[in-house]
């Protein structure tokens, strides 16, 4: 369970989360919406543990994310809003999940060819020079492959086009058991069939929570 007690983050003067209090549990699969600047990427940094809060905070499954960063994120598969520029090649990436993650090689390999990533003849190109679709396939696949209790989106289809985003939605519904999913997105129509709450924010607050 995720558990966000009155969060508040400030960057300078500007307010990101205003007093934010919502709690996560299983089988929440969450779309996340609000107008560009509302807050969504800085409460779910916060619930991966990027940022100190100036107020209240989080606990994941009872653990601070702060203070326990490893232990909360091997729980959790995130995919960024912007790829991190990541100078491994893929076959070197792959290599260091598998290390790092325990993630099953076979399986990223799986979901990659799933996604339409030909994985094969670019092993040994650099993850920072694939196209922006290719990197976000690269980084659902990896997400896919490690079966985590909490996945976490954040536009994950910005860069994907119509038949890849099919794929995708296809994937994650294929995998959606018994976990809690944050989407963040702007497309309601693409994640309604999969999301059972949704979520509007605006000026770091949480305007409105409702059950679909
Ligand atoms: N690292 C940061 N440094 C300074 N300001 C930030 C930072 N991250 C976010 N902000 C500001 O916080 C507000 C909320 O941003 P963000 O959480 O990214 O919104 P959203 O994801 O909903 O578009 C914006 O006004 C943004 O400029
Ligand atoms: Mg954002």
């Amino acid at each position: 369970m995720i558990q966000v007690s009155n969060l508040t983050k400030k960057f300078g003067a500007h307010v990101s989360l205003d007093n934010v209090s919502v709690e996560f549990k299983k089988n929440n699969y969450v779309a996340l919406m609000g107008p560009n600047g509302a807050g969504k990427t800085t409460l779910i940094r916060s619930i991966m543990g990027y940022y100190h809060p100036n107020k209240g905070g989080v606990l994941i499954n009872g653990l601070n994310p702060i203070k326990e960063r490893t232990k909360v994120l091997d729980n959790i598969s995130f995919v960024p809003q912007l790829p991190p520029p990541i100078k491994l090649s893929l076959e070197e990436l792959i290599q260091y999940i598998q290390t790092s993650s325990n993630v099953d090689k076979e399986l990223i390999m799986h979901y990659a060819n799933e996604m339409k990533l030909d994985l094969k003849s670019n092993l040994k190109k650099s993850f920072f020079k694939l196209s922006g679709g290719m990197k976000q396939k690269m980084l659902i696949a990896i997400s896919l492959a490690k079966k985590s209790e909490i996945i976490i989106y954040d536009e994950p289809t910005a860069n994907l086009d119509p038949k890849a985003r099919d794929d995708f939605y296809r994937l994650l519904k294929e995998n959606e058991k018994e976990k809690i999913s944050l989407f963040v997105t702007h497309r309601l129509d693409e994640v309604k069939e999969i999301v059972n709450r949704q979520i509007y924010m605006d000026l770091g607050k949480i305007v409105s929570d409702e059950r679909v």
